[in-house]
């Protein structure tokens, strides 16, 4: 076929797009599943089934990382690693954080993330109202991250807010030219930080990544902050939208909050599931460094292919009665994480965390109801799939503890 013949304009930054992306993707795969798009750059191919995403993102020597930012349209934000690589430095680079995210770092994190999530719900359960995207989604993963890196906790809205408003806004939109300014000046106080534990040593990231060697060699300034950048940017807006799409979810589907209320133990399972059900990532891009073939399409080197993660979750060829969410899936191999050698690292502390907010959220709100009436998606949910509030009432609560005091 020509690429007229699989022409078809997608466009993720649309409202449209927003409100029901699930729509388009089905269309897609139905229609015409390795498509091509015009409506930015030179123009960019989508893939949307299951099997072709899943192929492409292992096959790291055709669909490379390592050719600028893996957003459409690009726009540069600075650097990530090991995002931004391909094996084998890709590789080397995570190894340096993976000490942050093994399964018994992730445990020994736990009892703080369960004190961050019950500071965030007393600072609201008195009240009887929320939105659970500020007053919950954003502080909790905030305060995990200032962990990671060994910031001090007070710092989180200096990280959440910009990467906040870069991944929800249009290209092109004042608010996310801002948020840009604000991740330089982020990437500055990095810099500021390497010059400083340099001199004094702490128990940071930085000073980690300082005392580190790949081929056998220091790492330079430049991959310093783009790795710290990257342990900064990747649990911050994935697990925010994450944390509202499973709020909203629970309150429309009121039998599984009961199943999850009456046993806790089916909460991972249920996390795992909506993660699949509303991938976070809808997707990135990867440059083609060789001519192929995909689907029968021949897609040339140097193009652009986006990899529908969300999409590859609701293809009906993978997962059976795709757009219901089942607590049976097992095992359950949705791409919300990827896959191949940048699966996120960050997956198991991402799982801990969110059924963490769950069962305090059962445990500590269990009437909660959404105002469905005032729930909005972000003005782009290109990058993130995430709603920009969801209003919430439920019956107040008491504190766990008095403020500024010690744990009842
Ligand atoms: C629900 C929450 C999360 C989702 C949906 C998510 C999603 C993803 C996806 C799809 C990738 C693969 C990117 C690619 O192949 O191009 C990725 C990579 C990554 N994620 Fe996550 N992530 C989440 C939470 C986290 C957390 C909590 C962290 C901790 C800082 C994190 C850190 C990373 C890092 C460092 C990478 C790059 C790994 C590499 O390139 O080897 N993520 N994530």
């Amino acid at each position: 076929m020509t690429r007229q013949d699989v022409h078809y304009e997608f466009d993720h930054h649309t409202t449209e797009f927003a409100e029901n992306p699930w729509r388009i993707y089905r269309e897609l795969r139905e229609t015409c599943p390795v498509a091509h798009s015009t409506a930015y750059e030179d123009g960019f191919w989508v893939l949307t089934s299951y099997s072709d995403v899943r192929r492409c993102t292992v096959d790291t020597e055709t669909f490379s990382s390592d050719g600028g930012d893996l957003l459409i349209p690009s726009e540069n934000p600075g650097r990530l690693l090991p995002v931004q690589a391909d094996p084998p430095m890709a590789t080397a680079y995570r190894r340096l954080i993976n000490p942050l995210f093994t399964v018994s770092a992730v445990r020994a994190m736990e009892p703080a993330i369960r004190r961050h999530v019950d500071d965030t719900i007393d600072e609201f359960i008195e009240r009887g109202t929320a939105d659970l995207v500020t007053d919950l989604a954003l502080p909790v993963p905030g305060l995990v991250t200032m962990n990671l890196v060994g910031w001090p906790e007070r710092d989180w809205p200096e990280v959440v807010e910009p990467i906040r408003a870069f991944s929800t806004h249009r290209v092109g939109e004042p608010e996310r030219a801002a948020a840009g300014q604000r991740l330089a000046a982020l990437r500055g106080r990095v810099s500021e930080d390497i010059r400083r534990r340099r001199q004094a040593p702490g128990d940071d990231l930085v000073t980690r990544l300082l005392a580190a060697t790949v081929d056998g060699r220091p790492l330079d300034e430049d991959e310093i902050v783009d790795i710290t950048m990257m342990v900064l940017f990747g649990g911050v807006d994935t697990t925010v939208a994450a944390i509202g799409n499973m709020a909203l979810y629970l309150d429309s589907d009121r039998d599984l909050r009961a199943r999850l209320s009456a046993h806790p133990e089916l909460v991972p399972a249920a996390v795992d599931e909506l993660l699949r059900y509303e991938a976070p990532v809808q997707g990135f891009a990867r440059f083609v460094r060789a001519d192929t073939e995909i689907g029968g399409e021949r897609i040339r080197r140097g193009e652009k292919v986006l990899l529908a993660w969300a999409s590859a979750n609701r293809d009906p060829e993978a997962f059976p009665d795709p757009d219901t969410v089942r607590l049976d899936r097992s095992p359950n191999p949705h791409l919300s994480f990827g896959i191949g050698p940048h699966r996120c690292i960050g997956a198991t502390l991402a799982k801990a965390e969110l059924a963490i907010v769950l069962r305090r959220l059962l445990e500590r709100m269990p009437d909660y109801t959404v105002d469905r009436a005032r729930v909005r998606p972000t003005v782009s949910c290109g990058t993130t799939f995430a709603r920009a509030t969801v209003p919430v009432r439920f019956t107040p609560g008491s504190r766990l503890r008095a403020k500024g005091g010690d744990q009842e």
